[in-house]
């Protein structure tokens, strides 16, 4: 199956009340895993790649030809999305597009309202030309953005308002209002804005993206689902599952040294960290719609 972007994913869990998983990619046996956990669950799955993370694994065209590749060689037949996660500028939106990513986030969200809604409107004119997906975000999510601490309580939730706005003016295919989520571990019990949730999601129609997904009680995941949330974002959670595993074989095996003998194993528990939650998110058995 080659890349599709998250347009007919994002409708139909919004219509069927199910999210769709975004999980992160930080190397190829995250990929591997990630790719085999959705065809294993027949579920649409969403590809995410940060910023920091391009350099990272070598480069855009690099991460667009190892998808592709994999898809091909595990015989894919699933949905997969290829989304840039938290884009900061046009320039590297255009660049990931350009390389065949299908499906964009500009973020935007530390700048003014008016800056946010331009660069978006210029980035989703651009994707839409291609059949490509932009997602937008409103309001911080704090907590590590990659190598990035971000700590701003006071604009921990987006406004209804400017999210009305940002939506009209520039006609994205979702939206990440921050509501209490946090990236990486939580500081305390997470305080999810539900009633603000239900509100930006009736004004503005769009399936909700829930970022910082990991970590969060499964009760507050299945509300944010029923409040019109499609799109759940997951990375840390995958790679602590990941990182014991590894450290677990190192601890006990002290002599090792080919790196497939902790690497085997850990994409193994990355994978079934990812099939929970797709179960989790009710997006199981759902690649071919709801
Ligand atoms: P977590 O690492 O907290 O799961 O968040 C992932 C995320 O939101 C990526 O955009």
């Amino acid at each position: 199956m080659t890349l599709v972007s998250m347009k007919d994913m994002l409708l139909q869990a919004l219509k069927g009340n199910y999210a769709v998983g975004q999980f992160n990619l930080n190397n190829l046996e995250f990929t591997q895993a990630i790719l085999q956990a959705a065809q294993e669950e027949q579920a649409p799955v969403i590809l995410g790649v940060s910023e920091a993370y391009i350099p990272y694994m070598g480069g855009l065209p690099c991460i667009a030809g190892m998808v592709k590749a994999l898809i091909e060689h595990y015989g894919i037949t699933v949905p997969v999305a290829l989304h840039l996660d938290h884009g900061s500028t046009y320039e590297v939106c255009i660049r990931a597009l350009h390389a065949g990513f299908t499906s964009v986030m500009i973020d935007a969200s530390h700048h003014s309202l008016e800056f946010n809604i331009d660069v978006t409107q210029r980035v989703t004119q651009a994707a839409h030309v291609i059949g490509a997906t932009v997602e937008a975000e409103l309001g911080r999510i704090t907590g590590r953005e990659d190598d990035l601490v971000v700590d701003d309580a006071d604009g921990m939730y987006a406004v209804s308002e400017d999210c009305v706005a940002l939506v009209n003016a520039t006609g994205i295919d979702c939206l990440a209002p921050a509501l209490g989520s946090v990236h990486g571990p939580y500081r305390g019990q997470p305080k999810l804005g539900f009633e603000r949730m239900e509100e930006i999601q009736k004004l503005t129609g769009l399936p909700l993206v829930l970022h910082g997904g990991s970590g969060l009680p499964d009760a507050e995941i299945r509300r944010a689902i029923e409040l019109g949330t499609s799109k759940i974002n997951v990375n840390t959670d995958n790679q602590m599952a990941c990182t014991a595993t590894i450290r677990r074989f190192l601890n006990e095996n002290p002599q090792a040294y080919d790196p497939r003998n902790y690497l085997i194993p850990a994409r193994e528990a990355i994978m079934a960290s990812v099939q929970a939650k797709i179960r989790l998110f009710g997006s199981s058995g759902k690649a071919g719609g709801s």
